[in-house]
């Protein structure tokens, strides 16, 4: 089989999550340079067969970006994409629920992509071309009940892909969004134990849609906002 993403460094914030591990699974496969960040610690469990796995890192901090990406690009000769997958999520009503739900939802979600796209740009500009996916959600679209923190952050992540896409169009930096429904992951079986899971989106099949925004055969996809929903 041909690899598609041969010798490209491609970096995955939230990388040692569920979606980061499938994800880098799905990388290294096709045949790229693989870093995982993370502000959890370097997991004890054997990663995939990453480059550089590097732990401890605040994406919400500049600084701690900042040194994070100068060291990849040091290690590794450069940087070609980025994968913003770090995020999280909460369930509350706003009448019962906590302002700081919603700064924590802005922080992990928002902040995150904004800080880690322009810790990675110097270094994509350096090179003249480069990707960027960010991980956004299907209930950015319309809020459900006890989602409106969570929706309106992932609301934030689409106008950020928009905005940045835009303003990258001339600067061979492509900038696009996956949007899920439900993923298949442990945490969502154990949360909802009626649902049918095998409606929910694979981890897998998400991967494979981000691989393929990262590719060459993507080039001519910018700014664009992709649900991949599974059957949901
Ligand atoms: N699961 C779903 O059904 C679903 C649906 C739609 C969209 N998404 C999105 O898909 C992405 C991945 O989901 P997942 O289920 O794989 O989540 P996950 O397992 O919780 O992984 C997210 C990772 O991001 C890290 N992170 C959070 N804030 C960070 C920060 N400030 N700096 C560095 N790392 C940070 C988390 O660390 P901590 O563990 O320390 O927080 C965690 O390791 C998220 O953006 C999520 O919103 C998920």
């Amino acid at each position: 089989m041909t690899q598609t993403l041969t010798g490209r460094t491609v970096v995955v914030t939230g990388g040692f999550g569920f979606l980061g591990g499938a994800l880098a699974a799905k990388l290294v496969k096709e045949g790229a340079r693989v870093v995982l960040v993370d502000r959890s610690a370097v997991p004890a469990q054997a990663l995939p067969d990453v480059a550089l796995a590097l732990g401890g890192v605040d994406l919400g901090s500049p600084e701690s970006a900042g040194a994070a990406f100068s060291r990849i690009a040091g290690e590794l000769g450069g940087i070609d994409a980025l994968v913003n997958v770090a995020g999280g999520f909460v369930w509350e009503t706003v009448e019962a629920g906590s302002i700081e739900s919603w700064d924590r939802m802005y922080s992990m979600n928002l902040r995150t992509a904004v800080v880690a796209s322009q810790a990675v740009l110097p270094h994509l500009l350096a090179k003249g071309a480069g990707r960027l996916v960010n991980v956004g959600a299907l209930a950015a679209s319309k809020a459900a009940t006890g989602m409106g923190a969570y929706a309106a952050s992932k609301a934030g992540v689409a106008r950020l892909t928009e905005a940045l896409a835009e303003e990258l169009k001339d600067k061979g930096v492509t900038v696009n969004a996956v949007l899920p429904s439900i993923i298949d992951t442990p945490t969502n079986r154990a949360d909802m134990p009626d649902a049918d899971a095998t409606r929910w989106v694979s981890a897998a099949a998400l991967a494979a849609v981000i691989a393929f925004l990262l590719s060459d055969d993507a080039s001519a996809v910018t700014g664009a906002l992709i649900p991949v929903c599974g059957r949901v």
